[in-house]
């Protein structure tokens, strides 16, 4: 059993001690810097109610506690963009016949530039949200779909209240304030629900959206930009033979593999086909589905030019034959077509792999799924597919030539990591049917004595996934992701296969069966409750899943 090595951190002692905004019981910081009262009075309504039961607080005694708005208001913040957002359920039109049942995000911009929140219309995802490093974002969530939610803005370097942690979902009618700065480098970045145990049904309900951070450095490239600056979200979707989306069934080996559309969908939308003009683009792609894992290449053999990562664009373009992008992983791809005719077609195709063990069914596609679904649509089984197709369209003005240096990053250095010789070790396995990290599942409290970082640390972090050993066939991929802060991935071993694309600032990284990976991480300044977990949504859901806590006392 693994309840001994558990150190059940107490929600007073998140209050008192550590609460993520540099909270501390004295009178002049909660009134004069991080709290309004009204903030202050719940919070410290709730730290009673907590030491009275002696245990955890039950989140719904939070919501209770008389305002319908959780998070926190600091005094004095001045939003650059003030947002109001909403999850509700509504319906588009994305096949013929009937229309689709979905979730989404809508927003509206109370305050800023009304052209940082870019709805897209007829598709499913939630807007485009637009921000500058630097800029101070208010967004004023408001959740209205039948079920407990939060919002994660995934990639985005945040204090651990405005990280979505799922302790603070809020149910249906109930809202959530969220106030940052943007401190992130430019790059492709987005938001999803993170309610624990519904992840995997909200995202694929069709709650996703894009979070594009710019800043001067990426300014003064002169990349594609307008309309030559082209995101595109993948994901995979079945639909039943009345449109609607029908997802992994209830079959615990189903959900232990996670689910496989039938068909693709590009930014919410099906069929899709990108109409270019005979110049270059900036593509920023992002795996926003569940569980497929793409191997992404160009149909017609040219290269494929990367140009960012996760957290941003990498030092120089770096190029490739094909390329792995797992659930969560953007990537920034460059590409010219101006050497090509108008009326040219190609396409960006998965191509097939074996990701080993139990994945070996997951890659396959869609053999879990039931009947019912629209048959003809299958993505084909074990080979070539087109993820979207590409077609010059036009004439398009002259290209530029992509910059050789792109970006100023200076190159990891294992020797100044605090743990050098002894990294953090984080084990994937299965136990007990279960996929688990270091034996253990989530707990929405619990943190374990290796999950405690000491805040101005920077450590080396050791994931593999290498198994029990007792059923390789039991293994599968894991792309697995930190909360709050980019890493830099130092080194990977026991490698399957050359598609990795671990170049640049990352948050998710891809483990396949037998993969160790070191990544360098820094906790430098935001204190408190932050997650790592598989990205894999299904077993995001199943609890694997975990808490880490960052020790002191945030710095900004
Ligand atoms: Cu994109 Cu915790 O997730
Ligand atoms: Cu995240
Ligand atoms: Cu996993």
């Amino acid at each position: 059993m693994v309840a001994p090595f558990i150190v059940n951190i107490h929600w007073i002692s998140f209050l008192v001690e550590a609460y993520n905004g540099g909270f501390k019981m004295t009178s002049q910081h909660i009134d004069s810097k991080w709290f309004n009262r009204r903030q202050f009075l719940k919070m410290a309504g709730c730290g009673t109610l907590g030491l009275m039961a002696g245990g955890i607080m039950p989140v719904s005694a939070r919501s209770a506690s008389g305002s319908d708005t959780a998070g926190v208001s600091e005094v004095g913040f001045a939003p650059d963009l003030d947002i109001t957002m909403r999850s509700q359920a509504d319906t588009v039109t994305l096949l013929p016949g009937s229309a689709t049942h979905i979730w989404r995000y809508r927003a509206e911009v109370n305050k800023g530039d009304r052209n940082r929140v870019i709805n897209l219309p007829g598709s499913y995802l939630g807007p485009i949200i637009k921000a500058n490093r630097g800029e101070k974002i208010r967004i004023r969530f408001t959740n209205d779909i039948p079920e407990e939610s939060i919002i994660h803005w995934h990639g985005l370097h945040v204090p651990a209240i405005m990280d979505g942690h799922p302790r603070y979902v809020v149910s249906q009618g109930q809202s959530y304030l969220y106030e940052f700065e943007v401190k992130n480098r430019a790059g492709t970045y987005w938001y999803h629900p993170h309610p624990h145990g519904r992840t995997g049904p909200q995202v694929y309900g069709g709650l996703a959206g894009l979070f594009l951070v710019s800043d001067k450095e990426e300014q003064s490239l002169g990349l594609p930009d307008g309309e030559n600056d082209i995101p595109l979200v993948l994901q995979d979707r079945t639909f039943d033979r009345d449109n609607q989306l029908v997802y992994v069934s209830g079959h615990h080996m189903a959900r232990m593999i996670g689910f496989l559309g039938d068909m693709m969908i590009i930014n919410g939308q099906p069929d899709y086909t990108l109409s270019v003009a005979t110049s270059s683009y900036r593509l920023r792609l992002l795996n926003g589905s569940n569980a497929r894992i793409y191997r992404l290449a160009w149909q017609d053999g040219r290269p494929l030019t990367i140009i960012g990562s996760d957290g941003g664009l990498l030092d120089k373009p770096v190029t490739r034959e094909d390329l792995f992008l797992a659930p969560g992983e953007r990537v920034e791809i460059w590409t010219d077509f101006s050497d090509r005719p108008v009326g040219y077609e190609t396409a960006m195709v998965s191509l097939p792999f074996d990701p080993g063990g139990m994945g070996a069914g997951n890659q396959r596609g869609g053999m879990m799924m039931g009947g019912g679904s629209r048959a003809n649509h299958k993505l084909p089984i074990g080979s070539n597919f087109s993820v979207f197709k590409v077609k010059t369209t036009r004439t398009g003005k002259k290209s530029r030539p992509l910059p050789p240096t792109l970006a100023q990053i200076d190159s990891p250095n294992s020797n100044k990591a605090d743990n050098v010789n002894q990294p953090r070790r984080f084990h994937l396995s299965m136990g007990h049917m279960q996929w688990t990290i270091n034996g253990r599942v989530f707990q929405m409290d619990d943190v374990a004595d290796n999950e405690i970082v000491q805040l101005g640390a920077t450590e080396i972090w050791e994931f593999s996934n290498t198994g029990g050993g007792m059923m390789p066939m039991m293994d599968m991929p894991h792309p697995i992701h930190l909360h709050g802060k980019q890493f830099r991935v130092l080194a990977r071993s026991g490698v399957r296969h050359n598609s990795y694309v671990d170049d640049g600032w990352k948050d998710t990284v891809l483990l396949l069966p037998g993969e160790k990976i070191r990544m360098m991480v820094n906790f430098d300044d935001y204190s408190g409750l932050f997650l790592y977990h598989c990205h894999n949504l299904e077993h995001e859901d199943m609890g694997m899943m975990r808490n880490y806590y960052v020790r002191g006392e945030s710095t900004t």
